[in-house]
């Protein structure tokens, strides 16, 4: 295991409920409806746009152009504020010390998030400094299921994506991370059973953990 990429918005920081939570709010101002649960999960680890294409979707609704625009900037600000009191203490648990550990073992790390908002909250949380590279989402194709984020990111350090692990809370970010042809761990329920290691809770990330995963990862191949 060389490099390992992250996810942001639930594996570094918790900010995957500010986003549903944000949605929330704007689709009740805008329609006065109420988001059905189901696309907390469906908007993990998607785009701003593609986000609201699937809350449209469930929701039956359309929009013109403009007004789609207008709803995509105005879920930003609100999850913008959501964003002010965010500190080094939103760091999930397990994390702060296995990117200590990572570096101390000179195991490259880079960010593999959709969010535009991951430069401006690593540095909230005081953990720009710590990454090697951070992928722009600006210029990707595809999102994620498309593995192209995390073949950027494993480019990006400089490393093939088979000698990394990429660590994912969303299905279509464990989808991504196979496709790359990473090893992929999932924190999260059994939803993420594609995944080729799976824990519930950032908790029980280690160093030891991932190395073991890949190692198994890399012997299942031969
Ligand atoms: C992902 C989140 O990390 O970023 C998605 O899981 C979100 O829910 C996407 O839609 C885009 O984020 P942003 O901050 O650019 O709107
Ligand atoms: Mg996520």
């Amino acid at each position: 295991m060389k490099g390992v990429l992250f996810d942001l918005d639930g594996i570094v920081t918790d900010t995957a409920t500010y986003h549903f939570s944000a949605w929330s709010r704007l689709i009740k101002d805008e329609f006065g409806l109420t988001l059905p649960e189901i696309v907390e999960e469906r908007t993990k680890g998607v785009s701003r746009e593609d986000s609201l294409r699937i809350i449209l979707e469930e929701l039956d609704l359309s929009l013109d152009k403009d007004r789609f625009q207008y709803l995509t900037n105005r879920k930003n600000q609100c999850y913008i504020e959501s964003l002010n009191q965010l500190t080094s203490e939103d760091i999930l648990p397990g994390i702060f010390k296995l990117i200590e550990e990572l570096k101390q073992k000179g195991i490259k790390i880079a960010l593999a998030s959709a969010s535009h908002n991951g430069p401006f909250i690593l540095e909230k949380i005081g953990l720009i400094d710590s990454f090697d590279t951070i992928v722009d989402p600006g210029k990707l194709s595809r999102g994620k299921p498309d593995p192209e984020i995390f073949e950027v990111a494993s480019a990006q350090l400089g490393l093939a994506p088979k000698d990394c692990v990429g660590i994912e809370d969303s299905i279509a970010g464990i989808k991504a991370i196979n496709s790359a042809g990473s090893c992929s761990i999932g924190v999260g329920d059994d939803k993420l059973s594609e995944a080729f290691q799976r824990v519930t809770s950032t908790k029980e990330l280690s160093v030891t953990l991932l190395q073991e995963s890949w190692n198994n990862f890399v012997n299942d191949k031969l």
